[in-house]
């Protein structure tokens, strides 16, 4: 039986806890109340007890229940590999290597810069192919991940829905890597020797500890090291985005890591910003039997009773909380069911409110979430993709923030 130490609302003592069974859990429709514990059905009715009580409980079930658990943050040591070079009109790009421990491997962050743009805000997001599929330059180093060379990897290939240049001219700077620096993205390798797992596990074997998602998320915050610590960006105004399972990843890397000052997760869907419960595009079952090793082993017992787990995803929103949520959708992108991601938003709102947040959510004429509330909701036409006007979005929230 797997136990945490939990802080205890009434004492304030740390004291021991066990996760209950999926089988031990009740059924319930309704999401779960941000507002009330899980263990002891306490009532959380002020900031503290939301930091020190209710935060640290569900922290700790969203690791047992969902995607494990990440080791604790490493030294990194930092190395420039690339050294600033004008790529495009107005854009710098720099490499930076980023160890993670002795023998371990690097995550290559590329930096884009706008030129003469002092700490400008960053943009930080994982690519889907490898930075050198970002644009043609050869300045940038190609990854040798095998997960980017199925996926398009050439120079360039991702250039028209990575609008490196309008980015920069908006003033933010771009922060980027493959996640199969830290974790190669294959289902069929439960143990893969080519990411941080032989580095960084405990012995129980990668699924039982934490899987892919943890590990991607974990990687973000170790580009969030190395961020807050270089002077020629604003380590204060960080912005992890993400499509789809890099959107779930830069949810729940905001979530456990409160330096990161926004989270927009586009079409994150299940396990990201989609609530489980009523959820009518990907299912519990669906995602674990496709993608085992994004989650742990636990997170597979929910397969067809999504309504017994203990949190959902409104809750890794309210996690974020206070800090600003965008939650972006396309509106054909059924598997990330949009509505039930607007869910997510609406009863996150509550803990916003609690953070003394006056109106969390602003909506428009139309009743939906508009981008002037730092918790928000957008939906465009069209499917699942990632595109130039959902990077312009991304960027007129994070101006008004
Ligand atoms: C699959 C998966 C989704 C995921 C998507 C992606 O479709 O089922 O959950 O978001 O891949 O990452 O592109």
């Amino acid at each position: 039986m797997f136990a945490v130490l939990l802080c205890c609302a009434c004492s304030g003592e740390a004291e021991p806890r066990e996760f209950p069974p999926v089988e031990a859990l009740p059924a319930r429709a309704e999401l779960p109340d941000p507002l009330v514990t899980f263990f002891d059905a306490e009532p959380i009715t002020s900031a503290d007890d939301w930091r020190d009580v209710r935060r640290p409980e569900l922290r700790a079930l969203f690791e047992h229940y969902v995607y494990g658990v990440a080791p604790a943050a490493p030294t990194i040591s930092v190395e420039v590999e690339t050294p600033d070079v004008e790529v495009l009109p107005g854009v710098v790009h720099r490499g930076v290597a980023i160890t993670l421990s002795k023998d371990a491997p690097r995550i290559h962050l590329a930096l884009f810069l706008p030129a003469g743009v002092a700490k400008p805000p960053v943009l930080l997001a994982l690519n889907p192919c490898g930075n050198q599929s970002l644009l043609e330059s050869e300045a940038v180093r190609f990854t040798d991940a095998f997960r980017a060379l199925g996926c398009g990897a050439e120079r360039g290939s991702r250039a028209e829905r990575w609008p490196i240049a309008e980015i920069a001219a908006r003033g933010y700077a771009l922060a980027t890597f493959h996640e199969s620096d830290v974790d190669p993205d294959d289902p069929a390798d439960e143990r893969s020797l080519d990411g941080v797992h032989p580095h960084f596990d405990s012995g129980e074997g990668f699924r039982s500890a934490w899987g892919r998602l943890a590990a991607w998320a974990w990687g973000l915050s170790r580009a969030v090291d190395y961020l807050v610590s270089d002077d020629s960006v604003d380590g204060a105004r960080i912005a992890v985005a993400g499509h789809s399972r890099r959107g779930k990843t830069a949810l729940l890397a905001a979530a456990l890591d409160e330096r990161i000052a926004i989270a927009i997760p586009h079409q994150s869907g299940t396990g990201g910003a989609s609530v489980a419960r009523g959820n009518t595009g990907e299912s519990v079952a669906v995602i674990t039997q496709l993608f085992p090793n994004w989650f742990d082993d636990v997170y597979a017992t929910f397969a067809d009773q999504e309504d017994r787990l203990p949190i959902d995803q409104h809750l890794l929103i309210a996690m974020v909380a206070p800090r600003p949520v965008l939650v972006t959708n396309g509106a054909e992108d059924l598997r990330a069911d949009p509505p039930a991601s607007l869910r997510a938003v609406e009863a996150a709102a509550e803990v916003y409110e609690l953070l003394g947040v006056a109106e969390p959510i602003v909506r428009g004429a139309d009743g939906r979430p508009t981008l002037d509330g730092p918790l928000s909701w957008h939906e465009r036409t069209g499917g699942h993709s990632l595109e130039p006007r959902d990077w312009m979005t991304f960027i007129d929230f994070a101006e008004r923030r």
